[in-house]
């Protein structure tokens, strides 16, 4: 896939003298959903928030689509759809006329029908003559996909948007955003609930203190940082793990009736066989046996605390 967007050794340290981002590289490809992970603090509204033209980095660049984002401002900008963290809007507007105005901003012309549309799929058409300030909290964040969605943009930021919406919104907002990416729009989603990013996104980059941990596809970065644990259930009750095994990475339960031996899955040998054999030698015996394998949850929050 083209690389769409390409950040280059970038860093933000705002006026307060805290260091944002640092030195931060990243190649965003053409038609990807991407999911930015990372704690809260970590950097990931400053980095979209540079990216749109927002805030001013401190040092390097940002290339969308071969335009500089600083030179090339109004372009990459009208390029680019945005749903913000905060929530902002016209208080006093109707839904209709905000979203409407946000078109033209980009000047694109007037297009009843594509308003219409985007309106539809959020659900939003029975709010269009309401006024912004007449509706709900999560009806709000809707407005504010629409106005990212408003003048067509061919890449789309959503920043958090699930943060605080009911299980209706975030299923229609991903359908929303599979059928954009259908369409070709390019996706970039923060997110704290990594289920979602589970769920929708294809690759995941986790941000930590202003720095990429890692970038990765999703099924890759399960397969590299997973842990699989075998866990053995024994036919009879152990007071500890024999001296012979002490060579395995293996934990009793608080009962003594189960053996959990944890390996890594990219090791060349898992040592199962070795370990099997010599339980065996040892005189434990079990019933039954399962494997499991970390979550992208426990990745992320193994990596997290790794670079705390
Ligand atoms: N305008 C600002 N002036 C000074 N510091 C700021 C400013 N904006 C953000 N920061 C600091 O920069 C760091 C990164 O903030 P940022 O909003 O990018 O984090 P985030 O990853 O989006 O967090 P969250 O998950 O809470 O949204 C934080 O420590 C924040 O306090
Ligand atoms: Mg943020």
């Amino acid at each position: 896939m083209n690389t769409l967007i390409s950040v280059a050794n970038l860093s933000k340290t705002y006026a307060s003298g805290f260091r944002a981002l640092k030195d931060v590289s990243l190649d965003i490809r053409q038609g990807e959903i991407l999911a930015l992970l990372g704690p809260n603090g970590a950097g990931k509204t400053t980095l979209i928030s540079i990216i749109c033209g927002i805030v001013n980095p401190t040092s390097g660049s940002v290339i969308v689509a071969g335009h500089d984002i600083i030179a090339d401002y109004r372009k990459t900008r009208a390029m680019i759809g945005l749903v913000p963290q905060e929530l902002t809007t016209d208080a006093f507007e109707t839904v209709w006329a905000t979203v409407s105005f946000s078109r033209g901003l980009f000047g694109k012309k007037s297009n009843p029908d594509h308003i219409e549309k985007i309106l539809k799929e959020l659900s939003l058409w029975d709010k269009k003559d309401s006024k912004i300030m007449d509706l709900s909290g999560g009806m709000k964040r809707r407005v504010l996909i629409a106005k990212a969605l408003s003048h067509e943009p061919e890449i789309l930021f959503l920043d958090e948007p699930t943060a605080g919406v009911d299980v209706e919104l975030r299923k229609d907002m991903w359908n929303v955003v599979r059928a954009l990416q259908k369409s070709g729009v390019t996706i970039i989603l923060t997110t704290h609930y990594i289920e979602e990013a589970e769920e929708i996104a294809e690759r995941v980059g986790v941000i930590n203190k202003g720095e990429i941990v890692v970038i990765e596809e999703k099924a890759a970065l399960m397969n590299k940082l997973g842990k699989k644990q075998l866990t053995l259930e024994l036919q009879q009750t152990v007071q500890s793990i024999p001296a012979q095994l002490r060579g395995y990475d293996l934990e009793l339960s608080a009962g003594g009736d189960q053996l959990v031996y944890t390996y890594d899955t990219q090791a060349e040998r898992t040592g199962i066989t070795a370990l099997l054999s010599d339980l065996s030698d040892a005189g434990i015996k079990f019933k039954d046996l399962h494997t499991t394998q970390s979550s992208l949850e426990e990745i992320f929050v193994s990596l997290v605390k790794e670079g705390a």
